[in-house]
């Protein structure tokens, strides 16, 4: 199958186009730089969601369009605004199927970003082109990203419940989704455990050599109340089975 992988040098978009390079697919990467490094047989396109710029050429004969794209800074103008841009390019090439990726539990989170998520999931959901939607818990790798802190210091949620899956399960079940047709939404996708970020964020600190003072602090308000609720978590769906002392002992693989 030809694939289109948008987000190409990303977290997920590189474990996408590898999941689907050894499953024998042909992809081409999409994003604005190149990734460090192309899987063989993989080929790059520059593109810019939310512009267009580039998006013809990247849809050019693709069966499917798996979506890893993600932004902080300007995550509406990317997230939101930047989906309808490619669900309307996928139909001027007649993709038949666009696969997209959100966060478990977001529906009634109190954060900026979860809420753009939400609002991209409608996106998705009046979509012009045949879609599927799964959602997942936070990646292994987000951990680091979140306990990475600033002059030696770590500031974390006293209680945060997250449930970490292997960003390379989650790529494994997009390609899984492309091959299958257009879904609508999937079951959800969490990892084997529900464990607390101040925990594995020092067992990360520890295993990486990096020294932090680790402050734990308590959120208040409808912040804290969310995080420490598990509503980020799903332990119905314990769809991965990578724990994240494994993936520490693999040496962080992303
Ligand atoms: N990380 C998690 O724990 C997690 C958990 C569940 C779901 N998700 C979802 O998974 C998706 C991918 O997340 P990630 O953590 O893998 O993201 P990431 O590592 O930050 O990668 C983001 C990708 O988007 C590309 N991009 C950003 N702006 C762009 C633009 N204007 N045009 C084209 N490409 C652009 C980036 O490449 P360039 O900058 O080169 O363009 C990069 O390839 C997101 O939808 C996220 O919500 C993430």
């Amino acid at each position: 199958m030809r694939l289109a992988v948008l987000g190409g040098s990303g977290s997920l978009g590189r474990a996408v186009t590898a999941a689907a390079i050894a499953a024998g697919h042909t992809v081409t990467a999409v994003s604005r730089r190149p990734p460090a490094t192309l899987p063989a047989g993989t080929r790059h396109v520059a593109a810019d969601v939310t512009t267009g710029v580039g998006l013809d050429a990247a849809f050019a004969g693709a069966e499917a369009i798996i979506d890893g794209t993600n932004a902080m800074a300007n995550a509406r103008e990317v997230l939101v605004e930047g989906t309808r841009t490619v669900l309307d390019a996928a139909k001027a090439a007649t993709v038949p199927h666009f696969v997209g990726i959100s966060i478990v539990g977001i529906d009634t989170a109190p954060f900026a970003y979860y809420r753009i998520k939400v609002e991209q999931e409608a996106v998705i959901q009046e979509s012009p082109v045949p879609w599927s939607l799964l959602r997942a818990t936070q990646f292994h790798d987000l951990v680091p990203r979140l306990v990475a802190g600033r002059l030696g210091i770590s500031v974390v949620p006293r209680r945060f419940s997250i449930q970490p899956i292997d960003v390379r399960e989650v790529a494994q079940l997009l390609v899984d989704a492309a091959i299958g047709g257009p879904a609508g939404r999937l079951p959800d996708a969490g990892g084997p455990e529900v464990l607390q970020l101040a925990d594995i964020g020092r067992d990360y600190l520890r295993a990486a050599h990096v020294r932090r003072w680790m402050l734990r602090v308590p959120v208040p308000g409808a912040k804290g109340r969310f995080l420490s609720s598990g509503s980020l978590c799903c332990p119905d769906h314990k769809v991965g089975t990578k724990t994240f002392a494994q993936w520490l002992a693999e040496g962080f693989p992303s």
